[in-house]
Protein backbone atom coordinates (compact mmCIF):
# COMPACT_ATOMS: atom_id res chain seq x y z
CA UNK A 1 0.00 0.00 0.00
CA UNK A 2 0.95 3.19 -1.00
CA UNK A 3 1.88 6.12 2.15
CA UNK A 4 0.17 9.25 1.63
CA UNK A 5 3.70 11.00 0.84
CA UNK A 6 4.28 8.46 -2.21
CA UNK A 7 0.27 8.83 -3.36
CA UNK A 8 1.19 12.85 -3.10
CA UNK A 9 4.24 13.33 -4.81
CA UNK A 10 2.90 10.47 -7.49
CA UNK A 11 -0.58 12.22 -7.86
CA UNK A 12 0.64 15.86 -8.32
CA UNK A 13 4.39 16.43 -9.92
CA UNK A 14 6.24 18.32 -7.48
CA UNK A 15 7.49 21.95 -9.13
CA UNK A 16 11.00 21.36 -10.87
CA UNK A 17 13.45 23.29 -9.16
CA UNK A 18 17.35 23.74 -8.64
CA UNK A 19 18.92 24.93 -5.22
CA UNK A 20 21.56 27.11 -5.17
CA UNK A 21 22.44 26.37 -1.25
CA UNK A 22 22.52 22.53 -2.29
CA UNK A 23 25.14 22.82 -5.18
CA UNK A 24 28.32 21.28 -3.99
CA UNK A 25 30.44 24.29 -4.90
CA UNK A 26 28.58 26.18 -2.62
CA UNK A 27 27.74 24.00 0.27
CA UNK A 28 31.46 23.24 -0.07
CA UNK A 29 33.15 26.64 0.57
CA UNK A 30 31.23 26.15 4.24
CA UNK A 31 32.61 22.67 4.98
CA UNK A 32 35.91 23.96 4.35
CA UNK A 33 35.49 26.86 6.45
CA UNK A 34 34.99 24.88 8.97
CA UNK A 35 38.00 22.61 8.34
CA UNK A 36 36.89 19.87 6.40
CA UNK A 37 39.16 18.86 3.26
CA UNK A 38 36.04 18.42 1.11
CA UNK A 39 36.86 16.82 -2.45
CA UNK A 40 36.51 19.21 -5.47
CA UNK A 41 32.77 18.15 -6.97
CA UNK A 42 34.62 18.09 -10.57
CA UNK A 43 35.82 14.57 -10.02
CA UNK A 44 33.23 13.62 -7.33
CA UNK A 45 30.89 10.82 -6.36
CA UNK A 46 27.56 12.72 -5.52
CA UNK A 47 23.96 11.85 -4.27
CA UNK A 48 20.86 13.11 -3.96
CA UNK A 49 18.13 11.88 -2.21
CA UNK A 50 14.56 12.69 -2.77
CA UNK A 51 16.08 14.20 -6.03
CA UNK A 52 12.26 14.78 -7.91
CA UNK A 53 12.06 15.19 -11.16
CA UNK A 54 15.82 15.56 -11.45
CA UNK A 55 16.00 19.33 -12.01
CA UNK A 56 18.71 19.82 -9.23
CA UNK A 57 21.13 17.17 -10.37
CA UNK A 58 21.19 17.50 -14.03
CA UNK A 59 23.14 20.85 -14.31
CA UNK A 60 25.68 19.25 -11.25
CA UNK A 61 26.48 16.47 -14.01
CA UNK A 62 26.51 18.65 -17.48
CA UNK A 63 28.68 21.46 -14.89
CA UNK A 64 31.01 18.41 -14.38
CA UNK A 65 31.34 15.54 -16.74
CA UNK A 66 34.35 14.17 -14.62
CA UNK A 67 31.82 13.10 -11.54
CA UNK A 68 29.53 10.16 -11.49
CA UNK A 69 26.10 11.33 -9.94
CA UNK A 70 22.78 9.41 -8.70
CA UNK A 71 19.54 10.58 -7.79
CA UNK A 72 16.87 8.61 -5.69
CA UNK A 73 13.34 9.49 -5.31
CA UNK A 74 10.16 7.10 -3.90
CA UNK A 75 8.07 8.76 -6.77
CA UNK A 76 8.10 7.09 -10.10
CA UNK A 77 6.58 9.57 -12.24
CA UNK A 78 9.48 11.91 -10.68
CA UNK A 79 12.13 9.33 -11.73
CA UNK A 80 10.57 9.01 -15.32
CA UNK A 81 10.32 12.43 -15.95
CA UNK A 82 14.19 12.92 -14.60
CA UNK A 83 15.47 9.76 -16.39
CA UNK A 84 13.78 11.62 -19.93
CA UNK A 85 15.33 14.90 -19.21
CA UNK A 86 18.85 13.58 -18.75
CA UNK A 87 18.57 12.07 -22.05
CA UNK A 88 17.36 15.17 -23.53
CA UNK A 89 20.26 17.11 -22.10
CA UNK A 90 22.60 14.50 -23.38
CA UNK A 91 24.27 13.59 -20.13
CA UNK A 92 25.65 10.35 -19.41
CA UNK A 93 27.20 10.76 -16.36
CA UNK A 94 23.82 10.83 -14.08
CA UNK A 95 21.30 8.19 -13.10
CA UNK A 96 18.09 7.92 -11.24
CA UNK A 97 16.32 5.50 -9.27
CA UNK A 98 12.76 4.34 -7.98
CA UNK A 99 13.68 3.96 -4.15
CA UNK A 100 12.82 4.42 -0.90
CA UNK A 101 15.33 4.95 1.50
CA UNK A 102 14.34 3.28 4.03
CA UNK A 103 15.06 -0.04 1.73
CA UNK A 104 17.84 1.41 -0.01
CA UNK A 105 21.14 -0.83 -0.08
CA UNK A 106 24.22 0.79 0.93
CA UNK A 107 26.20 1.58 -1.44
CA UNK A 108 29.23 -0.69 -2.40
CA UNK A 109 31.91 2.90 -2.69
CA UNK A 110 31.31 6.40 -0.77
CA UNK A 111 29.66 9.00 -1.35
CA UNK A 112 31.39 12.65 -1.31
CA UNK A 113 28.59 14.49 -1.17
CA UNK A 114 25.09 13.74 -0.14
CA UNK A 115 22.26 15.82 -0.52
CA UNK A 116 18.86 15.70 0.55
CA UNK A 117 17.14 19.04 -0.50
CA UNK A 118 13.30 19.89 0.72
CA UNK A 119 13.14 16.28 2.28
CA UNK A 120 14.15 15.76 5.92
CA UNK A 121 10.98 18.16 7.72
CA UNK A 122 8.82 16.43 5.23
CA UNK A 123 9.29 12.59 5.62
CA UNK A 124 8.34 10.73 8.71
CA UNK A 125 10.92 9.93 12.05
CA UNK A 126 12.14 7.51 10.48
CA UNK A 127 12.92 7.92 7.09
CA UNK A 128 14.60 11.30 9.04
CA UNK A 129 16.80 8.65 10.82
CA UNK A 130 17.27 6.50 8.15
CA UNK A 131 18.66 9.60 6.58
CA UNK A 132 21.54 10.58 9.36
CA UNK A 133 22.41 6.76 9.13
CA UNK A 134 22.56 6.41 5.66
CA UNK A 135 24.64 9.50 5.65
CA UNK A 136 27.13 7.88 8.46
CA UNK A 137 27.39 5.12 6.63
CA UNK A 138 28.01 6.35 3.15
CA UNK A 139 29.57 9.05 3.55
CA UNK A 140 33.64 9.14 2.62
CA UNK A 141 35.83 10.27 5.09
CA UNK A 142 36.03 13.33 4.04
CA UNK A 143 32.26 13.56 2.12
CA UNK A 144 29.96 15.94 3.08
CA UNK A 145 26.20 16.09 3.53
CA UNK A 146 23.73 18.71 2.60
CA UNK A 147 20.27 18.52 4.51
CA UNK A 148 17.79 21.36 4.65
CA UNK A 149 15.33 21.42 7.12
CA UNK A 150 12.08 23.66 8.37
CA UNK A 151 13.31 25.89 11.70
CA UNK A 152 11.06 25.81 13.97
CA UNK A 153 11.17 29.31 15.49
CA UNK A 154 10.32 30.55 11.94
CA UNK A 155 7.14 28.18 11.72
CA UNK A 156 5.38 28.13 14.78
CA UNK A 157 3.25 31.36 13.89
CA UNK A 158 1.99 29.49 10.70
CA UNK A 159 0.19 26.45 12.67
CA UNK A 160 -2.83 28.19 13.63
CA UNK A 161 -3.10 29.15 10.45
CA UNK A 162 -3.17 26.20 9.04
CA UNK A 163 -5.12 24.45 11.59
CA UNK A 164 -7.99 27.18 10.84
CA UNK A 165 -8.01 26.34 7.22
CA UNK A 166 -7.77 23.18 7.54
CA UNK A 167 -10.91 23.74 10.03
CA UNK A 168 -12.31 25.49 7.44
CA UNK A 169 -11.84 22.69 4.46
CA UNK A 170 -13.35 20.26 6.54
CA UNK A 171 -16.13 22.38 7.19
CA UNK A 172 -17.13 23.23 3.75
CA UNK A 173 -15.06 20.60 1.97
CA UNK A 174 -13.13 23.72 -0.24
CA UNK A 175 -9.90 23.01 -1.64
CA UNK A 176 -6.77 24.63 0.65
CA UNK A 177 -7.38 28.11 -1.68
CA UNK A 178 -10.98 28.69 -1.27
CA UNK A 179 -10.28 27.95 2.37
CA UNK A 180 -7.39 30.59 2.69
CA UNK A 181 -9.43 33.19 0.42
CA UNK A 182 -12.36 32.67 3.68
CA UNK A 183 -9.81 33.08 6.21
CA UNK A 184 -8.62 35.92 5.03
CA UNK A 185 -11.81 37.86 4.96
CA UNK A 186 -12.38 37.44 8.71
CA UNK A 187 -8.96 38.35 9.22
CA UNK A 188 -7.79 41.47 11.04
CA UNK A 189 -5.48 43.43 8.23
CA UNK A 190 -2.33 44.27 8.54
CA UNK A 191 -1.79 41.60 11.66
CA UNK A 192 1.05 39.11 11.23
CA UNK A 193 -1.74 36.50 10.34
CA UNK A 194 -2.83 38.13 7.41
CA UNK A 195 1.16 38.44 6.34
CA UNK A 196 1.53 34.84 6.47
CA UNK A 197 -2.20 33.92 4.82
CA UNK A 198 -1.21 36.30 1.88
CA UNK A 199 2.42 34.84 1.91
CA UNK A 200 0.59 31.08 1.68
CA UNK A 201 -1.99 32.43 -1.44
CA UNK A 202 1.14 33.68 -3.16
CA UNK A 203 2.96 30.22 -3.36
CA UNK A 204 -0.58 29.23 -5.14
CA UNK A 205 -1.61 25.44 -5.52
CA UNK A 206 0.97 23.60 -6.86
CA UNK A 207 3.31 24.41 -4.00
CA UNK A 208 1.11 24.40 -1.16
CA UNK A 209 -0.03 20.63 -1.09
CA UNK A 210 3.67 20.08 -0.53
CA UNK A 211 4.66 22.89 1.96
CA UNK A 212 2.16 24.43 4.73
CA UNK A 213 -0.11 21.93 3.92
CA UNK A 214 1.75 18.34 3.49
CA UNK A 215 1.15 15.34 4.87
CA UNK A 216 4.28 15.64 7.58
CA UNK A 217 5.34 19.19 7.94
CA UNK A 218 7.95 18.78 11.08
CA UNK A 219 10.04 21.59 11.71
CA UNK A 220 13.08 21.46 14.54
CA UNK A 221 14.96 23.75 15.82
CA UNK A 222 18.51 23.65 15.59
CA UNK A 223 19.63 21.97 18.39
CA UNK A 224 17.03 19.45 18.18
CA UNK A 225 18.84 18.72 14.53
CA UNK A 226 22.18 19.18 15.62
CA UNK A 227 21.74 16.98 18.64
CA UNK A 228 20.23 14.30 16.31
CA UNK A 229 22.67 14.27 13.76
CA UNK A 230 25.28 13.57 16.70
CA UNK A 231 23.53 10.77 18.34
CA UNK A 232 23.50 9.52 14.42
CA UNK A 233 27.76 9.83 14.53
CA UNK A 234 27.37 13.14 12.31
CA UNK A 235 29.60 16.35 13.15
CA UNK A 236 27.31 20.16 12.10
CA UNK A 237 29.36 22.31 10.25
CA UNK A 238 27.20 25.16 10.22
CA UNK A 239 25.07 26.22 7.09
CA UNK A 240 25.48 26.25 3.85
CA UNK A 241 25.37 30.01 3.88
CA UNK A 242 27.60 31.38 5.93
CA UNK A 243 25.75 34.42 6.07
CA UNK A 244 23.27 32.29 7.60
CA UNK A 245 24.48 31.23 11.04
CA UNK A 246 22.97 32.90 13.44
CA UNK A 247 19.37 31.04 14.06
CA UNK A 248 16.98 33.73 13.62
CA UNK A 249 13.00 33.16 12.81
CA UNK A 250 13.88 32.16 9.57
CA UNK A 251 12.01 29.05 8.64
CA UNK A 252 15.06 27.27 6.67
CA UNK A 253 17.83 25.70 7.16
CA UNK A 254 20.61 24.50 4.87
CA UNK A 255 23.10 22.00 7.39
CA UNK A 256 26.36 21.22 5.95
CA UNK A 257 27.34 17.67 8.17
CA UNK A 258 30.12 14.81 7.66
CA UNK A 259 30.99 11.80 10.08
CA UNK A 260 32.46 12.54 13.32
CA UNK A 261 35.54 10.74 12.19
CA UNK A 262 36.17 13.06 9.64
CA UNK A 263 39.73 14.30 9.86
CA UNK A 264 39.56 18.37 10.53
CA UNK A 265 42.05 20.96 10.36
CA UNK A 266 42.21 23.77 12.48
CA UNK A 267 41.45 27.65 11.94
CA UNK A 268 40.87 28.90 8.54
CA UNK A 269 44.03 29.27 6.43
CA UNK A 270 44.95 31.17 3.49
CA UNK A 271 45.89 28.21 1.79
CA UNK A 272 42.19 27.09 2.37
CA UNK A 273 40.84 30.98 1.54
CA UNK A 274 43.16 30.65 -2.03
CA UNK A 275 41.09 27.82 -2.96
CA UNK A 276 37.84 29.84 -3.06
CA UNK A 277 36.14 32.52 -5.72
CA UNK A 278 34.19 35.28 -4.89
CA UNK A 279 31.71 37.37 -5.96
CA UNK A 280 29.47 40.40 -4.94
CA UNK A 281 26.31 40.03 -3.39
CA UNK A 282 23.33 41.92 -4.21
CA UNK A 283 24.19 44.78 -2.34
CA UNK A 284 23.86 48.69 -3.67
CA UNK A 285 27.31 48.79 -2.45
CA UNK A 286 29.94 48.60 0.22
CA UNK A 287 32.84 50.42 0.81
CA UNK A 288 36.68 49.67 0.49
CA UNK A 289 38.49 48.30 -2.05
CA UNK A 290 37.83 44.78 -1.31
CA UNK A 291 34.20 45.27 -2.34
CA UNK A 292 34.93 47.29 -5.38
CA UNK A 293 37.85 45.14 -6.56
CA UNK A 294 34.96 41.85 -6.10
CA UNK A 295 32.23 43.62 -7.38
CA UNK A 296 34.35 45.25 -10.64
CA UNK A 297 34.28 41.13 -11.82
CA UNK A 298 30.71 41.49 -11.73
CA UNK A 299 28.61 39.34 -12.99
CA UNK A 300 31.36 36.79 -13.05
CA UNK A 301 33.69 36.04 -9.75
CA UNK A 302 37.47 36.32 -9.26
CA UNK A 303 39.75 33.59 -7.48
CA UNK A 304 40.75 34.68 -4.23
CA UNK A 305 44.60 33.57 -4.90
CA UNK A 306 43.90 36.89 -7.47
CA UNK A 307 43.40 39.17 -4.68
CA UNK A 308 46.43 39.89 -3.16
CA UNK A 309 48.23 40.63 -7.07
CA UNK A 310 45.05 43.53 -7.40
CA UNK A 311 45.27 45.06 -3.88
CA UNK A 312 49.19 45.03 -3.12
CA UNK A 313 48.26 47.27 -0.76
CA UNK A 314 46.54 44.82 1.76
CA UNK A 315 48.12 42.48 3.91
CA UNK A 316 47.06 38.62 3.86
CA UNK A 317 45.69 39.37 7.32
CA UNK A 318 43.50 42.31 6.57
CA UNK A 319 42.77 40.60 3.03
CA UNK A 320 41.66 37.32 4.67
CA UNK A 321 39.71 38.94 8.06
CA UNK A 322 37.69 41.45 5.50
CA UNK A 323 36.82 38.51 3.27
CA UNK A 324 35.76 36.44 6.01
CA UNK A 325 33.19 39.36 7.60
CA UNK A 326 32.50 40.09 4.25
CA UNK A 327 31.37 36.97 3.46
CA UNK A 328 29.87 36.74 6.90
CA UNK A 329 27.81 39.72 6.00
CA UNK A 330 26.87 38.10 2.92
CA UNK A 331 28.65 40.85 1.22
CA UNK A 332 31.01 38.49 -0.84
CA UNK A 333 29.75 35.20 -2.07
CA UNK A 334 31.73 32.12 -2.20
CA UNK A 335 32.19 29.09 -4.13
CA UNK A 336 34.81 25.98 -4.99
CA UNK A 337 35.23 26.88 -8.98
CA UNK A 338 35.34 29.27 -11.27
CA UNK A 339 32.04 30.99 -13.53
CA UNK A 340 33.29 32.86 -16.30
CA UNK A 341 30.74 33.59 -18.84
CA UNK A 342 29.64 36.07 -21.77
CA UNK A 343 26.87 38.02 -20.35
CA UNK A 344 26.40 39.91 -23.89
CA UNK A 345 23.57 38.36 -25.80
CA UNK A 346 24.83 36.61 -29.07
CA UNK A 347 23.52 38.11 -32.15
CA UNK A 348 22.03 33.74 -32.61
CA UNK A 349 20.69 33.37 -28.92
CA UNK A 350 21.44 29.64 -27.69
CA UNK A 351 20.12 27.33 -25.29
CA UNK A 352 22.23 23.95 -24.09
CA UNK A 353 20.08 21.14 -24.32
CA UNK A 354 18.76 20.89 -21.18
CA UNK A 355 17.58 24.67 -20.89
CA UNK A 356 16.24 24.21 -24.46
CA UNK A 357 14.04 21.30 -23.15
CA UNK A 358 13.23 22.95 -20.11
CA UNK A 359 12.17 25.53 -22.40
CA UNK A 360 10.02 23.62 -24.47
CA UNK A 361 8.59 21.72 -21.38
CA UNK A 362 7.71 24.81 -19.20
CA UNK A 363 9.90 24.41 -16.60
CA UNK A 364 12.40 26.59 -14.80
CA UNK A 365 15.70 27.18 -16.92
CA UNK A 366 18.74 26.76 -14.48
CA UNK A 367 21.41 29.38 -14.21
CA UNK A 368 24.85 29.74 -14.56
CA UNK A 369 24.80 30.04 -10.87
CA UNK A 370 22.16 27.23 -10.52
CA UNK A 371 19.39 29.31 -9.36
CA UNK A 372 16.29 28.59 -11.08
CA UNK A 373 14.36 31.24 -13.28
CA UNK A 374 10.74 31.15 -14.21
CA UNK A 375 8.66 32.71 -16.25
CA UNK A 376 5.27 33.37 -17.68
CA UNK A 377 4.47 30.24 -20.38
CA UNK A 378 4.24 32.25 -23.62
CA UNK A 379 7.90 33.74 -22.43
CA UNK A 380 9.05 29.88 -22.62
CA UNK A 381 7.66 29.77 -26.51
CA UNK A 382 10.19 32.66 -27.34
CA UNK A 383 12.73 30.58 -25.29
CA UNK A 384 12.23 27.55 -27.22
CA UNK A 385 13.25 29.16 -30.29
CA UNK A 386 16.61 29.76 -28.93
CA UNK A 387 18.14 27.19 -30.49
CA UNK A 388 20.79 29.23 -31.89
CA UNK A 389 18.99 29.53 -36.06
CA UNK A 390 17.78 32.45 -35.58
CA UNK A 391 19.19 35.69 -35.11
CA UNK A 392 17.55 38.30 -32.48
CA UNK A 393 15.75 40.41 -34.54
CA UNK A 394 13.90 37.12 -35.85
CA UNK A 395 13.39 36.01 -31.94
CA UNK A 396 12.08 39.53 -31.34
CA UNK A 397 9.70 39.85 -34.60
CA UNK A 398 8.09 36.27 -32.54
CA UNK A 399 8.06 37.63 -29.39
CA UNK A 400 6.36 40.96 -30.41
CA UNK A 401 3.17 38.63 -32.07
CA UNK A 402 3.08 36.09 -29.24
CA UNK A 403 3.81 38.28 -26.21
CA UNK A 404 3.26 42.06 -27.08
CA UNK A 405 4.24 42.38 -23.28
CA UNK A 406 7.44 41.52 -23.55
CA UNK A 407 10.10 44.46 -23.36
CA UNK A 408 12.75 42.42 -25.48
CA UNK A 409 15.82 43.68 -25.64
CA UNK A 410 15.70 44.13 -22.03
CA UNK A 411 14.70 40.95 -20.98
CA UNK A 412 17.03 39.28 -23.40
CA UNK A 413 20.32 41.40 -21.35
CA UNK A 414 18.62 40.03 -18.28
CA UNK A 415 18.54 35.92 -19.67
CA UNK A 416 22.68 36.59 -20.88
CA UNK A 417 23.59 38.58 -17.22
CA UNK A 418 22.25 35.02 -15.62
CA UNK A 419 24.59 33.23 -18.11
CA UNK A 420 22.03 31.18 -19.70
CA UNK A 421 23.03 31.13 -23.05
CA UNK A 422 25.74 28.74 -24.54
C1 LIG B 1 9.61 18.34 -1.21
S1 LIG B 1 10.15 17.22 -2.43
C2 LIG B 1 11.74 17.88 -2.77
C3 LIG B 1 12.28 17.57 -4.13
C4 LIG B 1 13.63 18.19 -4.41
N1 LIG B 1 14.67 17.63 -3.57
C5 LIG B 1 13.57 19.68 -4.24
O1 LIG B 1 13.96 20.18 -3.17
O2 LIG B 1 13.16 20.38 -5.19
C6 LIG B 1 10.54 15.74 -1.51
C7 LIG B 1 10.90 14.54 -2.36
O3 LIG B 1 11.27 13.46 -1.50
C8 LIG B 1 10.71 12.25 -2.00
N2 LIG B 1 10.59 11.29 -0.88
C9 LIG B 1 9.78 11.36 0.19
N3 LIG B 1 9.95 10.29 1.00
C10 LIG B 1 10.93 9.54 0.44
C11 LIG B 1 11.58 8.32 0.81
N4 LIG B 1 11.25 7.67 1.92
N5 LIG B 1 12.55 7.85 0.01
C12 LIG B 1 12.90 8.50 -1.13
N6 LIG B 1 12.31 9.65 -1.54
C13 LIG B 1 11.34 10.17 -0.77
C14 LIG B 1 9.38 12.69 -2.58
O4 LIG B 1 8.88 11.75 -3.52
C15 LIG B 1 9.74 14.05 -3.20
O5 LIG B 1 10.14 13.93 -4.55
Amino acid sequence: MMDPIQELYNAQAYPAMSHPLADPSVSGVAAMFAGLRVRHPSGARILEIGCGSGHHLIPLAQRWPGSRLSGIDLAASAIRTARELAVAAGVENVEFQIADLRDFADAGEPFDFIIAHGFFSWVPDEVKAALFGFCRRNLAPEGMATISFNLESGWLPRFPVIAKTRAIQQAGAVEVMAALAILRTVTVSDSPEMAIIDDMLAKGPEILPFDDFAPVNDPWSLERFVGAARAAGLRWLGESDPGMNEEGLQTFRSAVLCRDDAPMEGWISWEVLERIFVRAGDFPGVPGSLWQTIAAAAPTCLAVAELSALLPDMTRQDLGTQLLEGIRQGWFLPRMEAVKYDSIPPERPILDRFRLDCARRGLPLVDIWHRPCAFPARHYEVLARMDGTRDQASLKAFAKSHCPELDFNPWLRHLASRGLFS
